[in-house]
């Protein structure tokens, strides 16, 4: 628990910062990230942009995931999770953008584009340290409530609650909000070798103590990272006032 937004991003990139220098990656044995967009993250995105340009930290052999992308938005559009990244991450650090993944919303086939990411991470050897946003209906990725806890990289139709609270993004207009996403599953989260959430704001306080005071189930998807050896929560103090 740290007391702000800030604070919690400063704590995450240090410690990210920290896994990415002991692990010591190469252009052979890169260090494999997950990564969320959202705006819980934006602090952690800020201060490991600013541990890059200290020179403290180099993504030049790091490769990433995003978690999820819109569906039927093309990829340009200022929304879009693949604008969102380069613009608030990609484009401030060393990153070689052919090193960066973001599922592909408007792939002709999705099923296939699902398939082939599950594959791509497969290739590298699976992911090391996942970061990860929750939504207020205690969502991991886009895995909704009712998604199975078993589930992989799919196509996912939004709940109406997290198309409401993603409409102050498009203009607070709902029916510019995308109906439906390509995510990876509560599985594939499941099996990167740490994960890490953050959770900030009053907004979440209920998904927090469902997260981490109720039982494991597929109704707050969050709550399957009980079951994790390697997980971990970084909340500020608004975020536990349901605790
Ligand atoms: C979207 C994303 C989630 C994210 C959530 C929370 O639903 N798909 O991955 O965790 O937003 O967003 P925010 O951090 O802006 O509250």
């Amino acid at each position: 628990i740290r007391e702000d937004p800030p604070a919690v991003g400063e704590y995450i990139a240090n410690y990210i910062c920290k896994r990415i220098n002991d692990f010591a990656p190469t252009p052979e044995r890169p260090f494999v990230l997950g990564l969320p967009t959202g705006s819980s993250p934006i602090p952690t995105y800020k201060a490991l942009i600013k541990l890059v340009k200290a020179g403290k930290l180099s993504f030049k052999n790091v490769v990433t995931f995003n978690m999820d992308e819109y569906v039927g938005i093309p990829r340009e559009h200022p929304e879009s999770y693949h604008t969102f990244m380069f613009r608030e991450f990609f484009s401030h650090i060393d990153i070689p953008p052919s090193q960066v993944n973001i599922l592909d919303g408007t792939a002709t086939d999705l099923v296939a584009e699902c398939n082939a990411y599950e594959e791509r991470i497969k290739k590298y050897g699976g992911i090391e340290l996942f970061l990860g946003g929750i939504g207020e209906d205690g969502h991991i990725a886009f895995n909704e409530p009712g998604s199975s806890l078993a589930s992989r990289t799919r196509i996912k139709t939004l709940a109406y609650d997290t198309i409401l609270a993603n409409a102050r993004f498009f203009n607070n207009d709902i029916s510019a909000v995308p109906r439906m996403a390509l995510t990876v599953g509560v599985a594939t989260v499941m099996d990167s070798r740490e994960v890490i959430v953050v959770v900030t704001g009053l907004r979440k306080a209920l998904a927090l103590s469902k997260a981490v005071e109720d039982g494991v189930n597929h109704l707050w998807t969050v709550s399957a990272l009980q079951m994790h050896p390697w997980a971990l929560i970084v909340v500020d103090e608004d975020a536990t006032s349901e605790l």
